[in-house]
């Protein structure tokens, strides 16, 4: 295996490795990486239609107008129960978000041996730093107190666990030198790509639904445009994901055993419980048509639809109570069209599809 900073040691030789061996020895990890980026011909195709997809998304945080929900705001047209709800959902949101930042850049991307997957991931982390600063224009512009939203978990005991428990899952393999090169630490590696899954396929859920389920009642309008533009990248995110984890199986079967497998299915259950939790700490007794019962099921549908594209066995069979919301995300949380080989369209700079 040539690694990324290996290419120029040594003296030139005339015996390197052709540009079609080089393109045929492509793998996700593990694989021959000149560090050149040298992305054509494509080995991943579907990595290029992802980036170019996300590229066709583009926004920034200053298209959207937050003067509506500043006034609400201050006209304290949301009650003491739904502000606390909103101001949860944007405090584990905008933390979430701050650490992908991060955690793609310093334990996933560096792994990852195939160009086409690099390009794409840059994309992702470029959009993962919109979003935090796309949360600090919302704060500025409503005139939230900064220290209120992200500094939420130093004084909330529930936020602070689960920030905790996310870090941990995503940094057990961040140990200086080490490598996917065994099976054990490849292995490893598989389940850091599922946990950063579940970080954007999972946990930014409850989040989304407040935000959404406020604009639905024309409350916040500004918020839910915002988080609508951020679910449209979270669901390419997820969609690249779902790629890099299935791809890594398909190029080396012998990491998914019937362990592996197990424990991938417990992390995601988990992962839904802590969901589910962590949404009804947000909307208490129930806001606005939100509550307990329906939350569990959404997010119950959500880890199926998580389980089954990464090959799992679903276990729920819960259905969607919120038909609303694929009026407000155009199903976006599905990845099946992807799947059938149909992308939808998208247009820079609107949220018209
Ligand atoms: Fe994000
Ligand atoms: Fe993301």
């Amino acid at each position: 295996m040539t690694r990324r900073n290996d290419s120029f040691k040594g003296d030139f030789s005339e015996h390197r490795m052709t540009n079609a061996e080089l393109i045929n020895s492509r793998r996700v990890i593990n694989g021959v990486d000149d560090g050149l980026m040298q992305v054509s011909p494509l080995k991943h195709p579907w990595a290029r239609e992802i980036y170019k997809n996300m590229q066709r998304n583009n926004w920034v945080a200053e298209e959207v107008s937050f003067q509506k929900d500043k006034e609400q705001w201050e006209a304290g047209e949301l009650n003491e129960q739904e502000k606390a709800a909103f101001m949860r959902a944007l405090a584990f949101a905008s933390n979430l978000d701050g650490l992908l930042v991060n955690s793609l850049s310093e334990v996933i991307k560096p792994h990852i041996t195939s160009p086409e997957i690099s390009l794409a991931l840059s994309r992702q982390i470029y959009e993962e730093t919109l979003h935090v600063d796309s949360y600090s224009v919302m704060i500025e512009a409503v005139g939230f107190e900064p220290e209120e939203v992200y500094g939420l978990y130093r004084r909330d005991k529930g936020l602070y666990y689960k920030n905790k428990r996310v870090l941990e899952s995503m940094y057990k393999i961040a140990i200086p030198g080490f490598t996917t090169e065994s099976v054990e630490n490849s292995k490893l590696f598989l389940e850091a790509c599922t946990t950063n899954y579940i970080f954007e396929g999972i946990f930014f859920y409850s989040a989304f639904l407040i935000f959404l389920n406020f604009g639905r009642h024309n409350k916040m309008p500004g918020s839910k445009e915002m988080i609508q533009f951020i679910n449209r990248d979270e669901d390419l995110h997820v969609m690249l994901f779902v790629k890099i984890i299935n791809t890594i199986k398909e190029e080396a079967p012998e990491l998914w055993t019937p362990e592996v497998r197990a424990t991938f299915r417990k992390n995601i259950m988990d992962a839904i419980e802590m969901e589910i939790d962590w949404g009804i700490s947000c909307i208490g007794d129930g806001i606005l048509g939100l509550t307990p019962q329906t939350i569990r099921q959404y997010l119950e549908f959500i880890g199926d639809i998580r389980l089954q594209a990464i090959g799992l066995e679903k276990a729920y069979n819960s259905s969607n109570p919120y038909l609303w919301l694929d009026e407000l995300t155009q199903g976006n949380m599905i990845e099946v069209n992807f799947f059938e080989g149909t992308v939808r369209e998208y247009q820079s700079g609107s949220l018209e599809w």
